[in-house]
Protein backbone atom coordinates (compact mmCIF):
# COMPACT_ATOMS: atom_id res chain seq x y z
CA UNK A 1 0.00 0.00 0.00
CA UNK A 2 1.45 3.35 -0.90
CA UNK A 3 2.37 5.62 2.39
CA UNK A 4 -0.25 8.61 2.65
CA UNK A 5 0.77 12.17 2.89
CA UNK A 6 -1.31 13.80 5.72
CA UNK A 7 -3.67 16.39 3.60
CA UNK A 8 -2.26 19.79 3.64
CA UNK A 9 1.16 18.17 2.32
CA UNK A 10 -0.63 15.45 -0.16
CA UNK A 11 -2.51 19.41 -1.38
CA UNK A 12 1.14 20.90 -1.74
CA UNK A 13 2.24 18.37 -3.82
CA UNK A 14 -0.86 18.29 -5.86
CA UNK A 15 -0.83 22.21 -6.39
CA UNK A 16 2.88 21.62 -7.20
CA UNK A 17 2.52 18.72 -9.82
CA UNK A 18 -0.36 20.83 -11.23
CA UNK A 19 1.97 23.94 -11.77
CA UNK A 20 4.57 21.50 -13.34
CA UNK A 21 2.17 20.13 -15.45
CA UNK A 22 0.90 23.11 -16.68
CA UNK A 23 4.31 24.38 -17.37
CA UNK A 24 4.20 21.26 -19.88
CA UNK A 25 6.61 19.07 -18.13
CA UNK A 26 4.92 16.14 -17.94
CA UNK A 27 7.72 13.26 -17.05
CA UNK A 28 6.68 12.66 -13.57
CA UNK A 29 3.43 11.42 -14.03
CA UNK A 30 3.75 8.71 -15.93
CA UNK A 31 4.23 6.99 -12.90
CA UNK A 32 1.16 8.59 -11.01
CA UNK A 33 -1.82 5.93 -10.87
CA UNK A 34 -3.17 3.34 -8.38
CA UNK A 35 -0.04 1.40 -5.97
CA UNK A 36 3.17 3.07 -5.99
CA UNK A 37 1.83 6.62 -6.70
CA UNK A 38 2.88 7.92 -3.02
CA UNK A 39 6.67 7.02 -3.80
CA UNK A 40 6.67 8.32 -7.04
CA UNK A 41 5.39 11.73 -6.44
CA UNK A 42 7.25 11.86 -3.15
CA UNK A 43 10.72 10.67 -5.54
CA UNK A 44 9.68 13.75 -8.15
CA UNK A 45 8.74 16.34 -5.78
CA UNK A 46 12.36 16.08 -3.98
CA UNK A 47 14.28 16.56 -7.02
CA UNK A 48 11.95 19.54 -7.93
CA UNK A 49 13.59 22.75 -8.26
CA UNK A 50 12.43 25.50 -5.58
CA UNK A 51 8.87 27.36 -7.29
CA UNK A 52 9.36 30.45 -8.31
CA UNK A 53 8.79 32.91 -4.84
CA UNK A 54 6.04 34.61 -6.21
CA UNK A 55 4.38 31.20 -6.56
CA UNK A 56 5.03 30.28 -2.74
CA UNK A 57 1.85 30.66 -1.02
CA UNK A 58 3.37 33.20 1.64
CA UNK A 59 4.88 34.96 -1.10
CA UNK A 60 1.32 35.75 -3.24
CA UNK A 61 -0.57 38.82 -1.74
CA UNK A 62 0.93 42.05 -0.24
CA UNK A 63 4.93 41.18 -1.13
CA UNK A 64 7.23 43.22 -0.52
CA UNK A 65 8.09 45.34 -3.50
CA UNK A 66 10.79 43.46 -5.81
CA UNK A 67 12.49 44.28 -9.20
CA UNK A 68 12.82 41.73 -11.98
CA UNK A 69 15.93 41.64 -13.30
CA UNK A 70 15.90 43.75 -16.34
CA UNK A 71 18.20 45.17 -18.21
CA UNK A 72 18.15 47.87 -20.60
CA UNK A 73 19.31 47.69 -24.09
CA UNK A 74 22.00 49.57 -25.25
CA UNK A 75 22.13 52.47 -26.12
CA UNK A 76 21.36 52.05 -22.00
CA UNK A 77 18.84 54.31 -21.11
CA UNK A 78 18.78 55.80 -17.42
CA UNK A 79 16.23 53.84 -15.95
CA UNK A 80 14.95 53.15 -12.67
CA UNK A 81 14.16 49.76 -13.45
CA UNK A 82 17.93 48.80 -14.38
CA UNK A 83 18.91 47.56 -11.45
CA UNK A 84 20.61 44.33 -10.06
CA UNK A 85 18.62 41.41 -9.96
CA UNK A 86 16.48 41.43 -6.95
CA UNK A 87 14.64 37.81 -7.28
CA UNK A 88 13.45 36.06 -10.57
CA UNK A 89 10.27 37.19 -11.60
CA UNK A 90 7.56 34.46 -12.20
CA UNK A 91 8.69 34.15 -15.85
CA UNK A 92 12.57 34.31 -15.69
CA UNK A 93 12.32 31.75 -13.06
CA UNK A 94 10.86 29.00 -15.29
CA UNK A 95 12.76 27.08 -18.33
CA UNK A 96 11.21 26.94 -21.54
CA UNK A 97 9.10 24.01 -22.54
CA UNK A 98 10.43 22.15 -25.91
CA UNK A 99 8.84 22.63 -29.31
CA UNK A 100 6.19 24.28 -27.45
CA UNK A 101 3.41 25.31 -29.59
CA UNK A 102 -0.02 27.48 -29.65
CA UNK A 103 -2.29 24.33 -30.05
CA UNK A 104 -0.56 22.18 -27.23
CA UNK A 105 -0.68 25.25 -24.83
CA UNK A 106 -4.45 25.90 -25.77
CA UNK A 107 -4.90 21.91 -25.11
CA UNK A 108 -3.15 22.07 -21.95
CA UNK A 109 -5.60 25.04 -20.59
CA UNK A 110 -8.82 23.00 -21.76
CA UNK A 111 -11.45 23.86 -19.43
CA UNK A 112 -9.64 25.65 -17.39
CA UNK A 113 -10.62 25.76 -13.84
CA UNK A 114 -7.28 26.33 -11.86
CA UNK A 115 -8.97 30.08 -10.42
CA UNK A 116 -12.17 30.98 -9.33
CA UNK A 117 -12.50 33.15 -12.56
CA UNK A 118 -13.80 30.24 -14.29
CA UNK A 119 -17.29 30.30 -12.69
CA UNK A 120 -18.29 33.45 -14.09
CA UNK A 121 -16.78 33.50 -17.43
CA UNK A 122 -18.70 33.17 -20.67
CA UNK A 123 -15.89 31.88 -23.02
CA UNK A 124 -11.94 31.58 -22.20
CA UNK A 125 -10.07 34.19 -24.23
CA UNK A 126 -7.06 32.21 -25.08
CA UNK A 127 -5.90 35.12 -27.34
CA UNK A 128 -5.00 35.81 -31.20
CA UNK A 129 -3.09 36.69 -34.06
CA UNK A 130 0.03 34.94 -35.88
CA UNK A 131 1.56 32.36 -34.20
CA UNK A 132 5.13 33.66 -35.90
CA UNK A 133 4.18 37.14 -34.74
CA UNK A 134 6.90 39.41 -34.36
CA UNK A 135 4.90 41.85 -31.82
CA UNK A 136 3.02 40.83 -29.41
CA UNK A 137 0.42 42.75 -27.12
CA UNK A 138 -0.51 41.80 -23.80
CA UNK A 139 -3.29 43.44 -22.04
CA UNK A 140 -4.79 42.61 -18.86
CA UNK A 141 -7.88 40.40 -18.93
CA UNK A 142 -10.74 39.90 -21.14
CA UNK A 143 -14.09 42.17 -20.77
CA UNK A 144 -17.78 41.32 -21.68
CA UNK A 145 -17.36 41.53 -25.57
CA UNK A 146 -14.29 39.49 -25.45
CA UNK A 147 -15.91 37.03 -22.92
CA UNK A 148 -18.72 36.76 -25.60
CA UNK A 149 -16.88 36.36 -28.44
CA UNK A 150 -13.85 34.74 -27.24
CA UNK A 151 -11.40 36.60 -28.77
CA UNK A 152 -8.99 39.73 -27.12
CA UNK A 153 -9.58 43.20 -27.45
CA UNK A 154 -13.05 43.16 -29.32
CA UNK A 155 -14.59 46.29 -27.50
CA UNK A 156 -14.42 49.36 -27.32
CA UNK A 157 -10.94 49.42 -26.12
CA UNK A 158 -9.90 46.90 -29.00
CA UNK A 159 -11.02 48.84 -31.74
CA UNK A 160 -8.59 51.52 -30.48
CA UNK A 161 -6.66 49.37 -30.37
CA UNK A 162 -6.90 47.79 -33.44
CA UNK A 163 -6.70 51.46 -34.97
CA UNK A 164 -2.97 51.78 -33.66
CA UNK A 165 -2.40 48.63 -35.17
CA UNK A 166 -2.90 49.97 -38.35
CA UNK A 167 -1.54 53.53 -38.05
CA UNK A 168 1.25 51.30 -37.38
CA UNK A 169 1.02 49.94 -41.18
CA UNK A 170 -0.03 46.45 -39.63
CA UNK A 171 -2.53 44.25 -39.58
CA UNK A 172 -4.48 42.63 -36.08
CA UNK A 173 -3.84 39.44 -38.31
CA UNK A 174 0.29 40.25 -38.58
CA UNK A 175 0.34 40.47 -34.93
CA UNK A 176 -0.54 38.59 -31.82
CA UNK A 177 -2.76 39.94 -29.24
CA UNK A 178 -3.50 38.20 -25.63
CA UNK A 179 -4.08 39.35 -21.56
CA UNK A 180 -2.39 38.25 -18.70
CA UNK A 181 -5.91 36.40 -17.68
CA UNK A 182 -7.65 34.57 -19.90
CA UNK A 183 -10.77 34.57 -18.28
CA UNK A 184 -13.06 37.75 -17.48
CA UNK A 185 -12.84 38.95 -13.83
CA UNK A 186 -15.69 40.45 -12.07
CA UNK A 187 -17.30 43.98 -12.81
CA UNK A 188 -13.86 43.86 -15.03
CA UNK A 189 -12.11 44.37 -11.99
CA UNK A 190 -8.11 44.08 -12.01
CA UNK A 191 -7.17 39.97 -12.15
CA UNK A 192 -6.20 38.99 -8.30
CA UNK A 193 -2.48 37.55 -7.77
CA UNK A 194 -4.09 33.83 -7.24
CA UNK A 195 -5.69 34.13 -10.51
CA UNK A 196 -2.56 35.94 -11.92
CA UNK A 197 -0.38 33.33 -10.84
CA UNK A 198 -2.76 30.82 -12.15
CA UNK A 199 -3.24 32.21 -15.77
CA UNK A 200 0.51 33.14 -15.52
CA UNK A 201 2.09 29.63 -16.87
CA UNK A 202 0.04 29.88 -20.06
CA UNK A 203 0.79 33.47 -20.96
CA UNK A 204 4.76 32.73 -20.76
CA UNK A 205 4.54 29.93 -22.99
CA UNK A 206 2.46 31.41 -25.53
CA UNK A 207 5.14 34.49 -25.65
CA UNK A 208 8.11 31.70 -25.62
CA UNK A 209 6.39 29.93 -28.58
CA UNK A 210 6.09 32.83 -30.57
CA UNK A 211 9.19 34.44 -29.84
CA UNK A 212 8.24 37.96 -30.63
CA UNK A 213 10.95 40.55 -31.23
CA UNK A 214 8.65 42.95 -29.35
CA UNK A 215 6.27 43.06 -26.74
CA UNK A 216 3.67 45.54 -25.85
CA UNK A 217 2.39 45.25 -22.50
CA UNK A 218 -0.47 47.27 -22.33
CA UNK A 219 -1.50 49.00 -19.23
CA UNK A 220 -0.01 48.56 -15.72
CA UNK A 221 -1.77 45.28 -14.85
CA UNK A 222 -0.11 43.60 -17.89
CA UNK A 223 3.66 45.42 -17.23
CA UNK A 224 3.61 45.00 -13.40
CA UNK A 225 2.67 40.88 -13.75
CA UNK A 226 5.25 40.64 -16.65
CA UNK A 227 8.07 42.83 -14.85
CA UNK A 228 7.20 41.80 -11.21
CA UNK A 229 7.41 44.93 -10.82
CA UNK A 230 4.76 47.28 -7.90
CA UNK A 231 6.07 50.57 -9.92
CA UNK A 232 3.67 52.74 -11.58
CA UNK A 233 3.92 51.97 -15.61
CA UNK A 234 4.78 56.09 -15.89
CA UNK A 235 8.24 55.62 -14.19
CA UNK A 236 9.21 52.89 -16.99
CA UNK A 237 6.74 53.71 -19.95
CA UNK A 238 8.30 54.39 -23.27
CA UNK A 239 11.58 52.54 -22.23
CA UNK A 240 12.97 49.56 -23.75
CA UNK A 241 13.10 46.77 -21.49
CA UNK A 242 14.48 43.52 -21.96
CA UNK A 243 12.65 40.14 -21.00
CA UNK A 244 13.91 36.55 -21.45
CA UNK A 245 15.45 37.79 -24.63
CA UNK A 246 12.45 39.62 -26.04
CA UNK A 247 12.44 43.50 -26.19
CA UNK A 248 9.64 44.65 -24.22
CA UNK A 249 8.23 48.28 -23.97
CA UNK A 250 5.45 48.96 -22.07
CA UNK A 251 2.47 51.53 -22.40
CA UNK A 252 -1.10 53.27 -21.79
CA UNK A 253 -4.11 50.24 -21.83
CA UNK A 254 -6.71 51.56 -24.86
CA UNK A 255 -9.33 51.90 -22.05
CA UNK A 256 -7.07 54.47 -20.46
CA UNK A 257 -6.80 56.48 -23.82
CA UNK A 258 -10.67 56.38 -24.28
CA UNK A 259 -10.82 57.80 -20.72
CA UNK A 260 -8.04 60.15 -21.50
CA UNK A 261 -7.30 60.99 -25.20
CA UNK A 262 -4.31 63.50 -24.86
CA UNK A 263 -2.58 60.48 -23.37
CA UNK A 264 -2.87 59.07 -26.69
CA UNK A 265 0.43 60.85 -27.90
CA UNK A 266 2.44 59.31 -25.66
CA UNK A 267 1.20 55.83 -26.50
CA UNK A 268 1.80 57.05 -30.43
CA UNK A 269 5.46 57.91 -29.49
CA UNK A 270 5.93 54.10 -27.75
CA UNK A 271 4.67 52.83 -30.85
CA UNK A 272 7.05 54.35 -33.13
CA UNK A 273 9.55 53.49 -31.14
CA UNK A 274 8.25 50.13 -31.78
CA UNK A 275 8.11 50.63 -35.45
CA UNK A 276 11.47 51.65 -35.69
CA UNK A 277 12.49 48.40 -33.86
CA UNK A 278 10.83 46.52 -36.46
CA UNK A 279 11.69 48.12 -39.41
CA UNK A 280 8.26 49.21 -40.14
CA UNK A 281 8.16 52.95 -42.29
CA UNK A 282 7.68 55.69 -39.84
CA UNK A 283 4.79 58.65 -40.97
CA UNK A 284 6.57 61.34 -42.66
CA UNK A 285 6.76 64.05 -40.49
CA UNK A 286 5.09 67.09 -40.56
CA UNK A 287 6.62 70.59 -41.59
CA UNK A 288 5.79 73.32 -38.75
N1 LIG B 1 -8.99 44.95 -22.07
C1 LIG B 1 -8.00 44.05 -21.96
O1 LIG B 1 -7.06 44.25 -21.21
N2 LIG B 1 -8.07 42.96 -22.71
C2 LIG B 1 -9.05 42.72 -23.55
O2 LIG B 1 -9.01 41.68 -24.20
C3 LIG B 1 -10.06 43.67 -23.66
C4 LIG B 1 -10.02 44.78 -22.91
Amino acid sequence: MPERFPASLQQKIEDRLRYYEDMGIRLFYTDRGPGGAGVAVREAVASFPPLPPVLQETALPKSTPKLAPMKAIPPPAPSPLVAPPAGASLFEAVDKVKDDNLLKIREDLGECTRCKLHKGRNKIVFGDGNPKAQLVFVGEGPGADEDMQGLPFVGRAGKLLTQMIEAMGLQRSDVYICNVVKCRPPENRAPEPDEVAACSPFLMRQIDSIHPKVIVCLGATAAKTILNTTRGISQFRGEWLEWRGHKLMATYHPAYLLRNPPAKADVWKDLQKVMAELGLQLPKKSKA
